[in-house]
Order: structure tokens, then sequence, then C-alpha cells
């Protein structure tokens, strides 16, 4: 029987994307199913809640889903439906790609690092937080747990291998965060040990950014802690293009959501002009998950040839081609 994808198509620019995704999927001639479920805005107006338990019911049995973004309404006390996807189906491993594509606006022309983002602890575990009665200091947990770091770690060292990398950069604040970010690093130095086929480096966090500006070449595999991983992997999708060109997959031991890195573009919704290429490429690391290499790389040239051709290319790319135009110029490179 044909493998089950539980697709979410989401808030705002959301479903015109996935539709996007899946068009170019079915005409690289990946025969799947697909099981649509409602998350976010869509489901709190059809369904009352953001994040329905059929919902979650798809996600567990299917196993592999591709999500669009998903608006979680400010104020009313919402935690975040993303935050809450994480936590429930504990896809602790973030993996974020950044790869250049001629044409872009970005300025660099030879970048190709991974983001290794710790996804369920650090600054997000949610514990703790409070605020004084009187309003005047706020307080929240940050955790970090031996079995956390190492897994994750231990994560990011794997991917290396399977996927031919040469180097592991491991980023903290081990000297100011001396008990948190310093467990994380203890821990990452007693995995690093365990690969002596790859290289490893430690780098504190600032120090991180100024040398992806300055020098994003040097950079291959990198793995850090929940926030630090947010914030370095919005940087990496800067030297490549911006938010549209960044793909992100959030793995688990049960389950794994694609994703782009993107949100719901409430600016640009339904106006048919968002870039599809973040959710694209997330399917094609859904596809690279499942074992499918040939198709993913298939649809990666695709969209690459396309991008650098510099026509029937989106807004944002430099262009003025519509989500579907675009989307279309694809399909025909394939
Ligand atoms: P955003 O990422 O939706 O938009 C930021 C800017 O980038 C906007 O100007 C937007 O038009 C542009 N942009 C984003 N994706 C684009 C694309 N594919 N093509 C062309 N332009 C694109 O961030 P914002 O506005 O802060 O958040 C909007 C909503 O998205 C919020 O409700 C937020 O909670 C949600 N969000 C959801 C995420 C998810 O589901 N993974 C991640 C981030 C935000
Ligand atoms: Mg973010």
């Amino acid at each position: 029987s044909k493998r089950k994808i539980t697709v979410i198509p989401g808030d705002g620019i959301g479903p015109s994307i996935i539709e996007s995704a899946i068009q170019i999927l079915t005409h690289a001639g990946c025969d799947f199913d697909y099981d649509y479920a409602d998350a976010g805005l869509v489901a709190l107006e059809k369904h009352g809640e953001l994040l329905p338990q059929a919902t979650l019911d798809l996600i567990e049995k299917n196993k592999v889903s591709l999500k669009g973004p998903l608006t979680t309404p400010v104020g009313g006390g919402f935690t975040s439906i993303n935050v809450s996807l994480r936590k429930k189906f504990n896809l602790y491993a973030n993996v974020r790609p950044v790869i250049s594509f001629k044409g872009t606006r970005s300025r660099y022309d030879n970048i190709d690092i991974i983001t290794v983002r710790e996804n369920t602890e650090g600054m997000y575990s949610g514990a703790g937080q409070k605020r004084s009665d009187d309003n005047n200091s706020a307080e929240a947990m940050s955790i970090i747990t031996r079995d956390g770091a190492e897994r994750i770690v231990t994560f990011a060292f794997e991917l290396a291998r399977q996927e031919g990398r040469k180097k592991v950069t491991i980023i903290h604040k081990a000297n100011i965060l001396k008990s948190t970010s310093g467990l994380f690093l203890e821990v990452a130095r007693e995995v690093a040990a365990r690969y002596p086929d790859i290289q490893n480096e430690e780098m504190i966090v600032d120090a991180a950014c100024m040398n992806l500006v300055m020098y994003p070449e040097r950079f291959d595999v990198m793995v850090t802690t929940n926030l630090f991983g947010d914030i370095l992997s919005d940087l990496c999708a800067g030297l490549v293009g911006g938010l549209g060109m960044a793909p992100g997959a959030n793995i688990g031991e049960g389950a794994a959501i694609f994703e782009a890195v993107h949100g719901s573009a409430p600016d640009i919704a339904g106006k048919n002009i968002a870039n599809p290429t973040s959710v694209i490429l997330a399917s094609i690391q859904m596809l690279e998950y499942l074992g499918m290499q040939d198709k993913a790389e298939r649809i990666r040239e695709a969209v690459r040839s396309t991008i650098e051709s510099g026509d029937r290319v989106t807004r944002d790319l430099g262009g003025s081609a519509s989500t579907s135009e675009f989307t279309q110029a694809i399909i025909d490179r394939l």
C-alpha cells in the first residue's frame, strides 16, 4: 500500500505553498496518499481548538507530516502550537539546512550549512515562568539534561557521518551560562570524542554570529541548544536569500514533521505571491528521511535551475511571478 503522509496546510500562505509542494511531489512521481488535517487558526475557527485531537491522531498514525505555518493567536493565553507539537511528539531535533542558489538576494554563493537545534529543552522548556505580583521582575527556567544534550549532539554527529560532512561546530555560551551551557558543552565533548572520523570545533555563540557573517563557507554542521539554534538558523536563512529559502525538519523517535522555518506571512496571504521554496525544500528533506534520495535530488535540481535562471521567480527572489507560475516553472523543469 502507498505511504501515507499527514498534510497540515495551516494558516495564511500555508495552504498555497503546501499545495505547490504537493504538486511538485506528484510531478516528480512520488506516489503518496495524503491525509489532510487542520491546525492553527483555521482549526480554531472550524473545530474550536488550535490543535484538534483528530490532527494529533493522524500525526501519530502516519508518523511523517508536511506542515504549513500556523498562526498562534497573540493574547488569550494560547501556547505556541509549534512548541506543543514538538513537546507532544518529543521532536527533539530541529534540522535546518541552508544552501546557496545563485540568483537569490544573498551575498554568498558557496553556503551549505546544517543547523541542528535542540528542540525541547533550554530556554524554551517553558518551565518556571513567572512574574512578580508587582510586575517588576520575571523569571523562567532554562533546563539542560545530560540525556537531552547527548541525544542532540549524537544526532548531529550521526547526520554528519551519513551525509559525508567533515566538521561539526558545537555552539555554546559556557563561559557565562556555566551550569546549563556548561553541561551541554561537557556532554558535547564526550560525544565528539566518539566520532574520530569527524572534525569538531567549539565556538561561543556571539563569535559564531560574527564568523557566520564573515566566513560562512567555514561552517558545515552546527549543533546547539534551543534558543541559540532558533536565532542562528534565521541568520543562516539570511545568508541564502531569506526566510523563503529555509526549510526545517522536526525529528523525534516516533514522528517527524517537515515545515518551512517562516511563519504564516499574513501580510501577503491570499495574494498568490509567496515563495513556496522553503516548503518545497522541506518536502525534499522529507523524501531524504524516507530514503527517497533520487527523487529528492531531482526536485532540488529543478528548484535550483528555476531560481538560477531568474525568470518566472517570485518577488522576494527579484522576479514578478506568482506562487503558481513559479511552481509551474519548477514542474516544467522536472
Ligand atoms: P513570517 O515569517 O510569517 O513573516 C515575516 C516576513 O517574511 C513577512 O514580511 C512575510 O511576508 C515574509 N515572508 C515569510 N515567508 C515568506 C515566503 N514564503 N515568501 C515571501 N515572503 C515571506 O513572520 P511573522 O510575521 O512574525 O509571523 C506571522 C505568524 O506566523 C505569527 O502568527 C507567528 O506566530 C506565526 N509563525 C509560525 C511559524 C510556524 O508555524 N513554524 C514560525 C514563525 C511564525
Ligand atoms: Mg524561529
